[in-house]
C-alpha cells in the first residue's frame, strides 16, 4: 500500500496531490486542466481531436493561466484505411434508422477526425516541453517517444491487461495507467481487442503493481474519496478520474450529456463500438439498444462516427439523445450521489444543478480533503 501523501508521483510529476484529471477528448479542453492543476493536482489535456494550432492555442492559454506541472494526451493508434465493403455493410445497417428520420444517406459524409500522434505535434511538445505526456492505445514510434524523453517528458499510457502493462514498462513509460473495464470513454486497449476479457480495477489494478516496478495509476469507476482510498490500498501511487470531472463547471459535455448524467439510473452504461470503431464506455442510448452495444459491421478507429453524425444532429434538435455518444464510466451515479450528499458542496450551491457541476478546484480539494 502506498500512503496517499507519499506517493512517488509527487516527485516524479512534481505535484501536491496524487490525483489526475483525466484527459476527456471533446469533453474538456485548457480550462479545466488550468483548474485542476492550479488546485495540486495533474491536469491532462486532451489533444486527440485538436490539429497543431488548435494544441498550441490550448497550450498558450494554460501557460498564461498556470505556471504548475500539466499532462498533455494523444492517441497513438493506426490509421486504418476503410474498405468499400466495410462503409457498405455500415451504411446498410443505418439505412433504417436514416430512412425513419427522412435523411438522405448519398449525402458525403464529413470524415470523424481522431489524429494519432504525430511529427508536428512532437515538435509542439519539444517546444512547450509539458510535465507529463499520456498516450491511449499504445505508444509511438521509439524515436519520437526519445524526443519526448529529451525535451524532460515523463511518458505513461493506458493498460488494459497484465501484459499491456509489462509491454509498456519495457518501451520506456515512466508510470503505467491501470484501465479498468469500468472506465469511462475509450478502452485504452492495444494488444488484445476482446473486450469479453477486459477486467475490472479491482482485479486487474494488484495485478499490474506485482507485474511492473514503475508506479502504477489507477482508472476506472474511481467515483469519489472512498473509491480512492481502495486504490492506493492495492497499490496505486496515483488515481486518475474521468467521469467524476464531467460534473464540474469546466467540463464541456453538453446540456443534453449533462442531464443524462443526472436523471439516468444506476447501472446505465454499456462499452460500445458504435460511435468510432473502438469500444468505449458511455450512457446506454437507442441506437446501443436497437443495433446492440457492439456491432460486427462497423468500419475501423475512427470511420465509425462519420454515418452517425446526421442522425446524432438530426435528433440532438429535437432535445434527443438518440444517436449521441454520452461517455461515462460506470461510477458515475456514485458521484452524483456523493456530490448530492455531500454538506461541504451543497452549503455552496444555490440550486440543483450547481451540485452537479462544481468548479473543479473545488472537486479536486473536496476529492482530497475527503481522502484526508
Ligand atoms: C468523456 C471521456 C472522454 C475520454 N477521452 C479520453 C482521451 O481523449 N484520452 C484518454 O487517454 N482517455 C480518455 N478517456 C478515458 C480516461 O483516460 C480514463 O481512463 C477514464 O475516464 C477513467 O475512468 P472513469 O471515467 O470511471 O473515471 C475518456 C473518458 C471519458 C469519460
Amino acid at each position: 500500500m502506498i500512503a496517499f501523501k507519499q506517493s512517488p508521483l509527487l516527485d516524479l510529476f512534481d505535484i501536491r496531490y496524487p490525483l489526475i484529471q483525466a484527459p476527456m477528448a471533446g469533453a474538456n479542453d485548457a480550462d479545466l486542466v488550468i483548474e485542476v492543476s492550479n488546485a495540486g493536482a495533474l491536469g491532462s489535456l486532451p489533444c486527440a481531436m485538436f490539429d497543431v494550432a488548435q494544441a498550441r492555442e490550448q497550450l498558450e492559454k494554460i501557460r498564461a493561466s498556470s505556471n504548475q506541472p500539466f499532462n498533455v494526451n494523444f492517441f497513438c493508434h493506426e490509421e486504418q484505411a476503410v474498405t468499400e465493403r466495410q462503409e457498405l455493410r455500415w451504411r446498410d445497417e443505418l439505412a433504417p434508422f436514416y430512412k425513419a428520420a427522412g435523411l438522405d444517406l448519398n449525402k458525403p459524409l464529413k470524415a470523424a477526425s481522431r489524429e494519432p500522434f504525430s511529427e508536428s505535434m512532437c515538435q509542439l511538445m519539444e517546444e512547450f516541453s509539458p510535465k507529463v505526456v499520456s498516450f491511449h492505445f499504445g505508444l509511438p514510434d521509439r524515436a519520437l517517444l526519445d524526443r519526448l524523453k529529451a525535451a524532460g517528458c515523463k511518458i505513461i499510457s493506458s493498460a488494459t491487461t497484465v501484459e499491456e502493462a509489462i509491454w509498456l514498462e519495457s518501451h520506456g513509460c515512466d508510470a503505467v495507467i491501470a484501465q479498468g473495464v469500468e472506465a469511462g470513454g475509450h478502452r485504452g486497449m492495444f494488444l488484445t481487442s476482446d473486450i469479453a476479457t477486459q477486467t475490472a480495477s479491482l482485479s486487474l489494478l494488484p495485478q499490474i503493481v506485482d507485474a511492473v516496478s514503475v508506479p502504477v495509476i489507477a482508472a476506472g469507476g474511481f467515483a469519489e474519496a472512498r473509491g480512492v482510498k481502495a486504490a492506493f490500498t492495492l497499490g496505486a501511487a496515483a488515481v486518475q478520474l474521468g467521469t467524476a470531472y464531467l460534473f464540474t463547471s469546466e467540463s464541456l459535455i453538453t446540456d443534453l450529456h449533462r442531464r443524462a448524467l443526472l436523471e439516468s439510473d444506476s447501472d446505465n452504461t454499456a462499452l460500445t463500438n458504435l460511435f468510432s470503431g473502438r469500444p468505449a464506455r458511455g450512457l446506454m442510448t437507442r441506437v446501443m439498444q436497437e443495433i446492440g452495444p457492439i456491432s460486427a459491421a462497423i468500419p475501423p478507429f475512427p470511420a465509425a462516427g462519420a454515418a452517425l453524425a446526421p442522425l446524432k444532429k438530426h435528433y440532438e434538435q429535437q432535445g434527443k439523445t438518440d444517436f449521441t455518444s454520452l461517455w461515462a464510466g460506470q461510477g458515475y451515479a456514485a458521484t452524483r450521489r456523493a456530490l448530492m450528499t455531500d454538506s461541504a458542496i451543497s452549503a455552496k450551491a444555490s440550486s440543483v444543478n450547481d451540485l452537479y457541476s462544481v468548479p473543479a478546484a473545488q472537486m479536486t480539494q473536496w476529492l482530497v480533503d475527503a481522502i484526508g
